[in-house]
């Protein structure tokens, strides 16, 4: 194509190569132009918004003032590849390949058992990398700060940390603290497997070897480009532009072009990071018709320390503000820097690296985003902007006035900030930041506040004060009046109390501010504001009066602050998470061959580190390929009334409009509907789809289908709601033991109780994506797609297109993350894909974005539990009475099953004689929730355990004796009636308990509770009996195939699909030791169809248990033909005894085939065998919470997992302690709204969004030890192993309990009553408002009716 007239020429390099693009698109990102352009798809796409750090490259420029690159990570999805002039891009394909060189980050990564499906791993090596290619020995908080903006929804963080702390040079040993002992310290030796004394079989610390790592040799990175160094030393000072279809990009060089430019585009923005503009352009799918870059413009990246102050360029990233205010406050006295001070706190919680590295200081001055971390600061710091347009120059402050958008107070028509000025502070002023965030790190804040106090000389006389919030408006907001009137107080509690009563009447947080929450907010306002004065008091007391506490009597004008008041002054420290993870050792008689039970890495392990492991989406573009773009209901409940496509079919390169009309086959089910008919059940349902040449197209003309709607009633969105109307989706499901209402008429004591859980998204990684192919021939079709479950995929697109499953195959090479979440949706969505194959004859590529995938997909059941338990003064539990509703959303989906599920497992390790468990599924106008790990245990179960925390509150004892003394503890029978051993749940209990050393750390909490009033310590312990599997018979199957060739290479084929979960390294682990042959000749492909049919899902955690045991069925039947020539030539290599098999005409290909356990449940009797086995577990964890914020800290986490004899304890214990994180998001941190209306809120991780956990979340030290194995094998498994993949989930719950114990301290220490209603997530909300104190009594509260809430509560 020619370039468009007057575009310039835009240079840079990617992998040292030389990029020249003369018609470049100024509204393409460098994510894009990477995966489409230039075919590097080792960049991922996951959230488009600069959230999750998949998409993370490192950019490098030369800085001619040094001499010297500089090397930074960024998101691609945020970077426009017109910024990119002069700059050099790394991508994780110019790291290292596995055809070439792997680099040492990959190998570490990889070989740490740092990845699970993959698909953030190339975000994370990038980070890492870069922070090497800086810090080629860096800190541990280096290495913390460089991994908080990237996500991984698998692994929980810890062995990722483990990879990146071995290049730290803080880093010793193992990375164990006190409490536990480093495998080097271990009798027996300085080389790991070392054996644990404590521990009766033979155990292991040691889950990979460091001393097989490639050394880290920063000589040999590539150097930067010198064309580009050239370049930079004597840069072009010529305008460029780049002119795009609808956007032109005009990057000046000089500052006097700038600000013509300014002039002649006044409404034109100014692009530096993009951080603002470009997640904030995307939902309207607005543009600018003209953007301008100042990038190139010296002037705006200047800074300049004078007496009075610093001033900095606006054009400054904030990782360059980080670097400049580090540099000023190592230079000048304390005193002079306390606004530097607070902003610099504050930049270190500011969202991650990636965007800091991005963002800049005018940029984030001018957004004025409402949850800005810095505009309070530097508001309440007195900073003005200095102003440059073609007129002359200008100073204005950063006032209330400029942040109220007062027309006079800020930028004229063509001026623009050059620079930002912060003043000194002076002897007898100080200035602090705040703020409270859902999470502690990568999360906007719900709060920020900037404090500003100067006193009169020598006096605690306030004579000037200022006081910013963030969170509470539509922008920062300043508190003028309130410190008008405090102006010649005292700093005494008295004027706290006024200080409290004025802010509050002067910032009014309305009951329906966007983001809801206004109480929590309102306290918070109140509670930073205690937390300033308790601060500057302090330093008043410490600094401006040395000598002698007792010198100043308490009655003195500055009162001494209580020692218990302390704790509230300091931040939670950072800390790299320690741990460790012990495991049994095979057998020292094993053949050192067979890989069995070793700790082997994940089979695409590297792959995933260097990229090259291919996702849906990496396969190239297909000649002629569509893109697809759904059109989804914007009302919960209405009648269709008309759909106009026509608008979309005028637009350039649409090719079609898919409806049900087009469905040659059937439509999905009567009250499930691939694509809706006359009407909507829930925001989001899809309703048709476009194909288009481009996604870009596609998506823009989906916006345009006219949809009408008559709305219809009744709108249900709550649990309440559909119990008020009996809107439920199937009958209800119980169980019943003993005689419950005679046992509650002799006990102690009753309770009942309510709790309520909150649903949860899968969040994995990889989107929903599918390709479809259609063949030439006999209506053949191709699918490829991101499934747990491809035959389910096969069969709805077949019955949608009236095809027979035979022409129909389905194909899965790597799923990045499922969690259940791709065990159905994929079928509907490969489904509508394939229609539009069929149609317009042409491959068909759907991929959701992120906010599109949680809209439409539904997650986690949110669940209400009523319960009523009666017990003796012992603590022993007598009767036990719960029922449960779950909201199911719109269609039946798995909710039966779910709230079967929920109901069988209720009971969890309690044996308790009287039971009533009750569950009913409630249909509502919300999108269907599905399958989620754990399904439905995760969620219940915490009825259970809340029941139990109560009933030990109520007995005065402490938890874990109540526990104890109603587990089983025998073997006995469930309340189905099923017989168990419960022996290794007691195992699991004993060794979590004196692990964790409990007793005297409980002791140890109080005893810091006794010295603290506003943090608390809380720990809690919690045991699990997870059933695995299916209650149905006919999913407890599987089958493979396995081929030998003549080279002696060997194919495995099965059932199960690779979704991070390490099922393909299990396999070929399995068929290892069957064939005998090492797992370097073994391989596995794909997933398919085509050779391994009607398959079940992979969920369940029974994926490897039965696909195993069919993988050894197939490889025994070849061994056992190859028998006879072996023993022929047992002298022969495995070659030549297939020479020998192929000569004789023996065939060298053979299915296996598993037929399971056979599963029975009759819900009419309440009694069955449903499941195969019980994998035990247990938990404690310790937390600290902060009474004034509601944040937590996790301080400790000791797991026993009883895993049977694992088949490979590195997956094993990923799975463990993946689930557990995941389980700890869903207990504390992932929190779903939906507007009034029905609509998902929180779409994706970006600001305001839904917080999965991060890096900063991993418990500080995190112990995971894998029972070992108990005499007892089972046969329905391979080799008496144990599916993981979801009990570690409600392990999480120990957090939720060990807060909840913390906030029954600061209710004893306030003379409140103990319990309280538990909600689940513990957010920092609930947490705070739990916490009552005088801050939340002071509040105004909300008059429910009289606001129309953001958001309204589904559970
Ligand atoms: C994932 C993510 C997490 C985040 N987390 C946080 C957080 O925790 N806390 C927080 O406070 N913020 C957070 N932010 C917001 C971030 O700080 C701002 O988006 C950023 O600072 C804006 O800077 P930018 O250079 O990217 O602005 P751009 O997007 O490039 O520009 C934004 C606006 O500023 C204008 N502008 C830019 N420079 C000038 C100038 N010199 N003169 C006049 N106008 C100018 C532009 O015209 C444009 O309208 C987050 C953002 C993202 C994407
Ligand atoms: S895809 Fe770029 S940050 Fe998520
Ligand atoms: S391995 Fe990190 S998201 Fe899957």
């Amino acid at each position: 194509m020619p370039p468009p007239l007057g575009s310039d020429e835009l240079i840079f390099f990617v992998n040292g190569r030389k990029v020249t693009e003369r018609a470049v698109d100024p509204e393409v990102t460098l994510l894009t132009f990477l995966r489409r352009k230039l075919g590097l798809t080792g960049t991922k796409s996951a959230c488009g918004g600069g959230g999750c750090g998949a998409c993370t490259v490192m950019l490098s420029r030369h800085d001619p003032a040094s001499g010297k690159p500089r090397h930074f990570s960024v998101t691609a999805c945020l970077v426009p590849v017109c910024s990119l002039h002069g700059a050099a891009v790394t991508t994780v394909e110019g790291v290292g390949s596995v055809r070439s060189r792997i680099h040492p980050v990959q190998e570490r990564i990889a070989k740490s058992h740092g990845t699970q499906c993959g698909f953030c791993t190339p975000g994370m090596v990038m980070s890492l990398y870069t922070l090497l290619r800086n810090y080629p020995q860096p800190s541990e908080e280096q290495l913390l700060e460089a991994l908080t903006g990237n996500l991984c929804r698998c692994t929980g963080y810890r062995p990722i940390l483990e990879s990146g702390r071995t290049f730290c040079s803080d880093s010793g040993g193992c990375g164990q603290t006190e409490s536990t002992r480093c495998c080097l310290d271990q009798p027996g030796g300085d080389s790991c497997p070392a054996e644990d004394s404590s521990l009766p079989a033979r155990m292991c610390s040691e889950l990979f070897t460091r001393a097989e790592f490639w050394p880290l040799d920063p000589t040999q990175e590539p150097i930067f480009p010198p064309e580009l160094m050239r370049m930079a030393e004597s840069p072009e000072r010529r305008t460029l532009t780049f002119c795009g279809d609808r956007v032109t990009w005009v990057s000046p060089g000089t500052l006097q072009e700038l600000l013509e430019l300014r002039a002649r585009h006044p409404d034109a923005p100014l692009v530096l990071g993009n951080t603002a503009l470009g997640p904030a352009a995307r939902p309207h799918g607005g543009v600018h018709p003209v953007l301008l870059s100042p990038a190139r413009v010296p002037e705006l990246s200047a800074a300049a320390d004078t007496s009075a102050g610093l001033t900095i360029g606006a054009g400054c990233s904030l990782a360059q503000v980080q670097d400049i205010l580090a540099k000023s406050i190592a230079k000048l006295p304390g005193e002079k820097t306390r606004t530097l001070q607070a902003l610099a706190r504050a930049l270190r919680s500011l969202a991650g690296q990636q965007i800091r590295n991005l963002a800049s200081l005018g940029g984030h001055v001018m957004s004025q985003h409402s949850y800005s971390d810095l505009n309070p600061i530097l508001a309440v710091g007195r900073a003005a902007l200095n102003l440059r347009s073609e007129g002359g120059e200008r100073v204005i402050p950063l006032d209330e006035n400029f942040l109220a958008g007062v027309a006079s107070a800020g930028l004229r028509p063509g001026e623009m900030v050059e620079s930002v000025h912060i003043p000194h502070t002076r002897k007898w002023e100080f200035v602090s930041g705040f703020r409270q965030a859902q999470a502690p790190k990568n999360a906007v804040p719900h709060v920020s506040a900037g404090l500003r106090v100067l006193f009169k000389e020598g006096t605690d006389a306030i004579e000037d004060l200022s006081i910013a919030y963030g969170g509470v408006g539509a922008t920062t907001v300043m508190a003028p009046r309130s410190c008008q009137q405090l102006l010649g107080r005292h700093w005494t509690e008295v004027t706290l109390d006024e200080a409290c009563r004025l802010v509050l009447g002067e910032v009014v947080v309305p009951g329906s501010i966007p983001g809801g929450r206004a109480e929590f907010r309102r306290t918070l306002l109140v509670s930073f504001l205690f937390r300033f004065y308790l601060q500057v008091l302090h330093e008043l007391r410490t600094r401006w009066f040395p000598g002698p506490p007792s010198a100043l009597s308490d009655s003195c004008w500055c009162p001494k602050l209580p020692d218990q008041f302390l704790s509230a002054l300091e931040d939670f420290p950072v800390t790299v998470p320690r741990g460790l993870q012990t495991y049994q050792s095979v057998d020292p008689q094993q053949p050192s061959q067979d890989p069995v039970g070793r700790p082997i890495m994940h089979l695409s392990g590297l792959k995933h580190a260097t990229g090259e492991a291919v996702f849906c989406d990496d396969l190239p573009r297909l000649d002629r390929e569509l893109c697809m773009a759904l059109v989804t209901s914007t009302r919960p409940h209405a009648k269709i009334v008309s759909v106009d496509p026509s608008k979309a079919l005028g637009l350039p390169e649409v090719v079609s409009v898919i409806t049900a009309e087009d469905i040659p086959g059937t439509n999905g089910t009567e009250g499930d509907r691939l694509l809706a008919v006359d009407e909507v059940l829930c925001v989001g349902q899809v309703i048709c789809a476009v194909v288009a040449e481009t996604d870009v197209q596609a998506k823009r003309a989906a916006e345009e289908v006219r949809v009408t709607y008559e709305d219809l009633q009744p709108v249900i969105f709550s649990i309440q709601d559909a119990i008020k109307h009996s809107s439920f989706l199937c009958p209800e499901k119980k169980l019943e033991q003993g005689s419950i209402e005679e046992a509650f008429a002799k006990v102690d004591q009753v309770l009942e109780g309510e709790v309520h859980v909150g649903g949860q998204e899968h969040f994995y990684m990889e989107t929903q994506r599918v390709l479809v192919v259609p063949k030439a021939e006999d209506r053949e079709l191709d699918i490829y797609v991101s499934t747990q479950d491809p035959a389910h995929v096969q069969k709805t697109a077949a019955s949608t297109l009236n095809v027979p499953l035979s022409r129909v195959t389905c194909h899965v090479k790597r799923v990045g993350g499922g969690f259940g979440g791709k065990v159905g949706r994929p079928a509907t969505l490969g489904a509508i894909a394939a229609v539009g194959a069929v149609k317009t004859g042409r491959p068909v590529r759907l991929v959701l974005d992120r906010e599109e995938d949680m809209l439409i997909t539904g997650g986690r059941h949110p669940l209400f539990g009523k319960y009523k338990v009666g017990f003796a003064n012992s603590g022993r539990i007598k009767a036990l009475d719960i029922e449960c509703y779950i909201n199911g959303g719109c269609t039946l989906d798995d909710s039966e099953l779910v709230t079967e599920f929920l109901i069988l497992k209720l009971e969890n390790a309690y044996k308790i004689r009287n039971l009533r468990f009750r569950g009913r599924a409630c249909r509502t106008n919300l999108p269907s929730n599905t399958a989620f790990r754990g399904f439905g245990f995760p969620q219940g179960a915490l009825v259970t355990e809340s029941c139990i925390t109560a009933v030990a509150a109520k007995c005065g004892l402490p938890p874990e004796k109540v526990r104890e003394k109603n587990m089983y503890w025998a073997v006995d029978k469930t309340i189905y009636q099923q017989a168990f051993n419960p022996e290794p749940l007691g195992r699991c209990w004993a060794e979590c308990l004196s692990r964790a050393n409990l007793k005297a750390r409980r002791a140890q909490a109080d005893a810091f509770n006794q010295q603290s009033h506003w943090r608390k310590r809380g720990i809690a312990a919690v045991p699990m009996k997870f059933s695995v599997g299916f209650a149905a018979t006919s999913f407890h199957q599987a089958a493979a195939l396995v081929h030998i060739y003549t080279d002696g290479s060997v194919l495995v084929t099965h059932g199960g699909n690779e979704l991070g979960q390490g099922i393909h390294t299990k396999m070929l682990q399995v068929a290892s030791r069957e064939l005998r042959v090492p797992m370097s000749r073994l391989h596995i492909q794909e997933t398919s169809t085509a050779t391994v049919p009607n398959t079940v899902a992979t969920a369940a955690s029974i994926g490897a248990d039965v696909n195993g045991r069919a993988v050894q069925n197939a490889c025994q039947t070849l061994l056992k033909r190859l028998e006879p020539i072996i023993k022929k030539n047992s002298e022969g290599t495995w070659e030549d005894w297939i020479d020998a098999a192929f000569e004789q005409r023996i065939s060298l290909s053979a299915t296996g085939y598993f037929r399971g356990y056979k599963a029975s449940m009759d819900w009419e009797k309440g009694v069955g065998d449903p499941f195969p086995y019980y994998v035990f577990g247990a938990a404690c964890s310790e937390v600290e919470i902060d009474c004034l914020t509601g944040a937590h800290r996790k301080l400790r986490t000791d797991i026993v997992m009883d895993t049977g004899c694992s088949l490979n304890p590195a997956i094993d214990i990923g799975q463990v302690e993946g689930a557990f994180l995941q389980g700890a998001g869903l207990y504390t941190s992932e929190e779903l709204h939906y507007s009034p209306e029905g609509a998902l809120l929180s779409r994706g991780p970006g600001p305001h969004e839904y917080k999965v956990p991060t890096v900063a979340d991993v418990p500080e030290e995190l112990n995971v030890t894998l029972l070992p194995s108990a005499p007892e094998r089972t046969q329905l498994s391979i080799y008496s192993s144990k599916g993981l993949g979801e009990s570690g989930m409600f392990l999480g719950s120990s957090v939720f309990f060990a807060i909840s114990d913390a906030v029954a301290a600061a209710h004893r220490d306030r003379g409140l009553v103990e319990d309280f209603t538990v909600r689940s997530p513990a957010t920092p909300e609930r947490v705070r408002m739990a916490c009552e104190d005088r801050f939340t009594e002071m509040i105004p509260r909300e008059t429910p009716g009289t606001a129309k809430p953001w958001c309204i509560p589904i559970s």
